[in-house]
């Protein structure tokens, strides 16, 4: 296959939801779909059974949650697709940010009975930034749920999102038959019996003109009237502006029966964005069809097997073809680094990768040479714009067991702020001593004070802080020094001596952006 065709089938996306929407469930079924696993549970029962690739990390074991995420590669109509989970417990970091710089495209899936939940519009706003384009998937249909015309509006109101139905669903929870395909009218429907099962259920169409036998007259005439309401009112699909982020094509399924998987994965396929160019930080693009291989490093996972010091960069292929035992120079250190050991990875296996293309997600083995954000290219001299960083939720401070440990902590914590484990942020006047933490979840802390302990051999108390608010400071110097000289603010600098402020209410917030003069304040890091 040319190199051109091998980028423009590659399809790269995370999935975005809040807990308990069924993330898990989806990811599976369109590996079932797509015939990348051959009964669904498998990815259930490796999460459950606590099989190879996280067993790093005890705070999984114990929590039965996934910490970090992982890649899935698989292939459907022609199209390599690679989906990048995002973990969705309420425990997260900005790995699940990260994530999203290294996708082309997401599903922002949602529980009908829930709709727009908190998490969902955090990751939603990082999409916009990004300008991604989003498809929507309303989950959960065998069950009842909101009404469809108010979920609509509410996703459009809260998220400021156009939202085009690309099929409507025919009643919900028990009354639940099926979806009409609203570019042919044809009615997909869903027979509850046998979708409990674990494999593929092949969906049959019928015409229109058996709605009403199939619905009952009531629900056939609520139905007709919300068709016709959603096709003279509602917000129009149209290719080009998906892809640019404005309008979300919306389905409806649930992901539990296998109803609605297989068009969305179709979709998917066919419709969602192919590898996009990337800017570097000249504000130079880098196309995927250029020649010269480039990459950047969008997380590390460290130590995945603890006997061993190594961990696994997971790099996105931006341009050029990527093959295995190449030499790649890192922008930052200028240092080169042959890329022997490069894997992909299919649900929890790794395998070795000969080739990939832009892209794709390649982890490499990594030594402590790599550092999340680094550019990787065969010209050197390259350098993608940064991952932003966003201003954390949760703060705290570290408390020493052992005072002699402390150059080891400062090595501990430099590196794992480094890898974006958590945020430091120093108190000027300080010397660097004692630096507040900051974390986007709070259950970083426990995976910093793990890491400290296995990887630094230090052991350390955390002390929570009462900030739960952090801005980047920008504006006039007066407003800095307003923030300085007024109690309930604490000014801090980041890695990059930026000033912070830290507080701990929203209401702080405004009163100083009220009354510090010119005072700008941002939560995600100015770049
Ligand atoms: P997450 O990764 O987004 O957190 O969600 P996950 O897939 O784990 O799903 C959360 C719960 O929602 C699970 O139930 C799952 O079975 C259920 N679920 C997912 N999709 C559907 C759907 O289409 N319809 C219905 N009715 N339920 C759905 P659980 O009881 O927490 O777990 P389990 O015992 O079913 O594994």
């Amino acid at each position: 296959m040319k190199f051109e065709d091998e980028v423009k089938r590659r399809r790269t996306f995370a999935i975005i939801s809040h807990p308990d929407a069924g993330k898990t469930t989806l990811t599976e079924k369109l590996l079932l779909y797509a015939k990348a696993i051959h009964l669904a549970g498998s990815v259930k029962a490796k999460r459950a059974s606590r099989g190879t690739i996280s067993d790093w990390m005890k705070i999984e074991q114990e929590r039965g949650i996934s910490v970090t995420s992982s890649v899935l590669q698989f292939e459907f109509e022609g199209s390599a697709l690679n989906l990048l989970d995002t973990p969705g417990h309420a425990d997260f970091s900005e790995d699940t940010f990260r994530t999203l710089a290294a996708v082309d495209s997401a599903v922002m899936l949602m529980d009908h009975a829930k709709g727009v939940e908190p998490r969902t519009l955090k990751l939603f706003e990082v999409c916009r930034m990004r300008k991604l384009p989003v498809v929507t998937f309303m989950n959960k249909l065998d069950r009842y749920g909101l009404e469809p015309l108010e979920l609509i509006d509410q996703v459009r109101d809260s998220l400021a999102l156009e939202v085009a139905p690309i099929n409507w669903p025919l009643g919900m929870g028990e009354e639940f038959k099926g979806v009409v395909d609203l570019a042919t009218r044809d009615i997909i429907t869903y027979d509850a019996e046998g979708r409990r099962g674990e494999g593929i259920v092949g969906s049959e169409r019928v015409g229109f003109d058996q709605a009403e036998s199939l619905l009952g007259a009531r629900a056939f005439d609520r139905v007709s009237e919300e068709l016709e309401l959603i096709e003279h009112a509602g917000d129009v699909y149209s290719h080009e502006r998906f892809l640019s982020g404005e309008v979300s094509p919306l389905f409806w399924g649930s992901a539990m029966s296998n109803f609605g998987v297989e068009e969305l994965l179709s979709f998917l396929a066919n419709k969602a964005a192919s590898p996009g160019p990337r800017t570097t930080e000249d504000d130079e693009t880098i196309r995927p069809e250029e020649d010269r291989f480039t990459g950047f490093v969008f997380k590390i996972q460290a130590n995945m097997n603890a006997r061993h010091r190594d961990g696994i960069a997971f790099m996105r292929v931006v341009s050029g073809k990527f093959e295995r035992g190449m030499d790649a120079i890192i922008s930052r250190s200028g240092e080169v680094l042959r890329l022997s050991k490069p894997h992909t990875f299919m649900a929890q296996e790794r395998s070795l990768v000969e080739e990939a293309w832009p892209g794709d997600i390649v982890g490499l083995y990594n030594t402590g040479k790599l550092r999340v954000g680094d550019t990787l290219s065969s010209t050197g001299g390259i350098k993608f714009a940064g991952i932003p960083r966003f201003a954390p939720e949760h703060f705290g401070q570290l408390r020493l067991e052992d005072p002699m440990k402390r150059k080891a902590l400062d090595t501990g914590l430099e590196q794992l702020s480094q890898e974006g484990v958590i945020q430091l942020f120093i108190t000027p006047g300080q010397g660097g001593q004692n630096p507040y933490l900051g974390a986007v979840g709070i259950l970083q802390f426990e995976v910093l004070k793990e890491r400290l302990k296995n990887e630094y051999k230090v052991s350390v108390q955390f002390v929570k802080a009462s900030f739960s608010r952090a801005r980047w400071v920008g504006g006039e110097p007066e407003a800095l020094d307003w923030l300085r000289a007024t109690h309930g603010y604490l000014v801090v600098e980041d890695r990059n001596a930026q000033p912070v402020v830290l507080t701990d209410s929203n209401w702080n917030l405004s009163y100083a952006l009220e009354n510090a003069p010119g005072l700008e304040l941002y939560d995600v890091e100015p770049m």
